[in-house]
Order: C-alpha cells, then sequence, then structure tokens
C-alpha cells in the first residue's frame, strides 16, 4: 500500500513520503499549512486512491472528544418513556437504543479499514486534542452506560489538518507523524493548475501565474492569496474570457490584476498593492 499521488492531486515527493511513513508507523499524519493548500483534500484522495472508505469529522470551536466517540441521547429516551404504551417501554428499558454513535466508533467497527480525517483540530479548545490520546493511541474506548469496549476492527488510516490557531499539546504531537504542506513553487503549482484546467493556454497560464506570484510576494500582504483562491481566478478569467494581454502590462511592471476580488480578501492588502503600482509607475 503506496500513496502516489492521483491525478486530481498533485503530491510532491515529501509529502508521498509522510504519508506513507505515517501508515507504516500507523500513526496519524497532523497536516499543517496556509489554508487552501490541500489539507484537507489530501485525505480524499489518499482515500480514494487506496479504495478505502472515507470518514470525515469536522471540528468546531464547541466540539467535544466524546461527540466523536458516542452520545447518549437522554431526552429521546425522557420522551419516549412518557409516550411509550407497552411495546414502547421494551425499546425504552434498554439503553442501547438511545446510544447514538460517533465518527471514531464507526471508524473503528468498520469492516474494512478507512481513512479518518479530523478535520481542524485547531479549532476546538485546549483539551480536545488531550481528550482523545487513548483512543488514538490504543484505538479503543469504554461506553459507561453500556459497560462495553469499543475496539477497532481495523486501525483507520488517520489524517488531523490544522491552521495553526492554536498550539497542540506535546502529548499529543508525540503520537503523530508531522508534515507541514509548503506552499507549492511555480513549477509545482503550474502542474496543480494543470490537473483542474489541463487546456488552459500557456501564455494565460504563465501570465496569470506571474500576476498571481507579484501579489503573494508583496511584503507586508495581510492575507496571501494561495492555492485555492489561483484556482477560483483562474475559473473567472476563463469564464469572462479574460484575454492575455490584459494580464501582462508593457513595460514588465506590475499591475493590477482583474477580478483582483478573488486574490486580495481585504482593504488593506488592496491599498498596499495599489500603492506599489502606483510607486512603479512614478519610478518609471
Ligand atoms: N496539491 C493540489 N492538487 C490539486 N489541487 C489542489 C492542491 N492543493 C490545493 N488544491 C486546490 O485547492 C482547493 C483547496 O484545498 P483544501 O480545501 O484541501 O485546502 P485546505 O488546506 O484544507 O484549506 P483550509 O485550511 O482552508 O481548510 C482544493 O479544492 C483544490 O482545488
Ligand atoms: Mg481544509
Amino acid at each position: 500500500m503506496k500513496f502516489q499521488g492521483s491525478d486530481q492531486y498533485v503530491a510532491t515527493a515529501d509529502l508521498m513520503l509522510a504519508v506513507n511513513a505515517a501508515a507504516t508507523l500507523q500513526r496519524p499524519l497532523l497536516i499543517k499549512g496556509e489554508p487552501g493548500t490541500g489539507k484537507t483534500m489530501l485525505a480524499k484522495e489518499v482515500a480514494s486512491a487506496l479504495g478505502r472508505p472515507l470518514l470525515q469529522w469536522h471540528i468546531k470551536s464547541t466540539t467535544k472528544a466524546q461527540q466523536g466517540l458516542y452520545e447518549y441521547d437522554a431526552v429521546s429516551r425522557l420522551r419516549d418513556s412518557q409516550l411509550a404504551g407497552i411495546e414502547g417501554s421494551e425499546r425504552v428499558r434498554n439503553i442501547e437504543n438511545y446510544i447514538v454513535k460517533g465518527v471514531l466508533w464507526q471508524a473503528f467497527e468498520a469492516d474494512e479499514p478507512v481513512v479518518l480525517l479530523i478535520d481542524e483540530i485547531d479549532k476546538a479548545d485546549i483539551e480536545f486534542p488531550n481528550d482523545l490520546l487513548r483512543e488514538i493511541d490504543r484505538m479503543e474506548f469504554y461506553v459507561y452506560e453500556t459497560r462495553q469496549l469499543i475496539k477497532a476492527r481495523h486501525r483507520p488510516l488517520v489524517f488531523i489538518t490544522s491552521n495553526n490557531e492554536k498550539e497542540l499539546p506535546d502529548a499529543f504531537l508525540r503520537r503523530c507523524f508531522f508534515h507541514y504542506i509548503k506552499f507549492p513553487d511555480a513549477e509545482t503549482m503550474q502542474k496543480i493548475v494543470n490537473v483542474h484546467f489541463p487546456t488552459l493556454k500557456k501564455d494565460l497560464l504563465s501570465a496569470a501565474l506571474k500576476n498571481f506570484y507579484d501579489v503573494r510576494n508583496l511584503p507586508g500582504l495581510k492575507k496571501k492569496p494561495s492555492t485555492s483562491e489561483l484556482i477560483d481566478w483562474l475559473k473567472l478569467l476563463l469564464a469572462e474570457d479574460v484575454p492575455v494581454d490584459a494580464l501582462q502590462s508593457k513595460d514588465e511592471k506590475v499591475s493590477i490584476p482583474p477580478l483582483v476580488g478573488a486574490l486580495l480578501k481585504n482593504e488593506q492588502d488592496l491599498t498596499l498593492f495599489e500603492k506599489l503600482v502606483f510607486m512603479q509607475r512614478n519610478n518609471r
């Protein structure tokens, strides 16, 4: 079992190495990187490349570790007990009927090894990663209500993504293999664009990429545009049939690209960029 990228997803050699290392170690792969550099998509692509089902758990600020294991639905049980006739009371008596399985439980009881994505773990509170240590390590947990021990039938391949909004605890880090997705260089970026727009004309692509890196390399930007923003922008350029000339200035100087709203997402960055263009024009 080796992951080698897919025709939808461009994986660099070090990323493939990391995926395979995590699989060998049987530890979760912790992936960090700027927003839009393909962290979430990686888990999906690995699942489809290996032909395994994908289970996703999207973490929010209110998510608790317990929700990934199971939840006991006491409210339904109470309501049923009030409404139940004789057959109904049978159901109410059995607490198992009110245990709702979480994503981890589903992954543990699956018939085949699955890929489990725990997406954006840094959105949860500080305790969240610590609360999952045992489950991630031993791949088991205890259901107190029914006195059952749930053990994974097959160890899932776990992907955990983070945008670095919070530090992760050391004890948690110890259990993971770590990979940082670096922002793609121009060559990799060209491959990524090719995956999305196989018929894009070469001159339009190189002009667009130059514009994109000009914007991205501007020092002091609050929010740098990322891969997914480049893809959106190219989609717009194609939809609006923007000619190559509109992306190139005759004098090789930086200019404000059309539909710049796809790349720059706040007014400070836009002002900064306009200033740069203005200064370059005046230096001529
Ligand atoms: N290596 C890649 N190959 C192909 N497409 C890519 C690649 N990296 C990014 N993309 C494009 O960027 C989009 C965003 O990727 P994704 O949602 O996985 O980013 P992310 O890192 O999870 O971002 P966030 O941190 O905001 O959740 C993808 O839908 C895809 O179109
Ligand atoms: Mg994501």
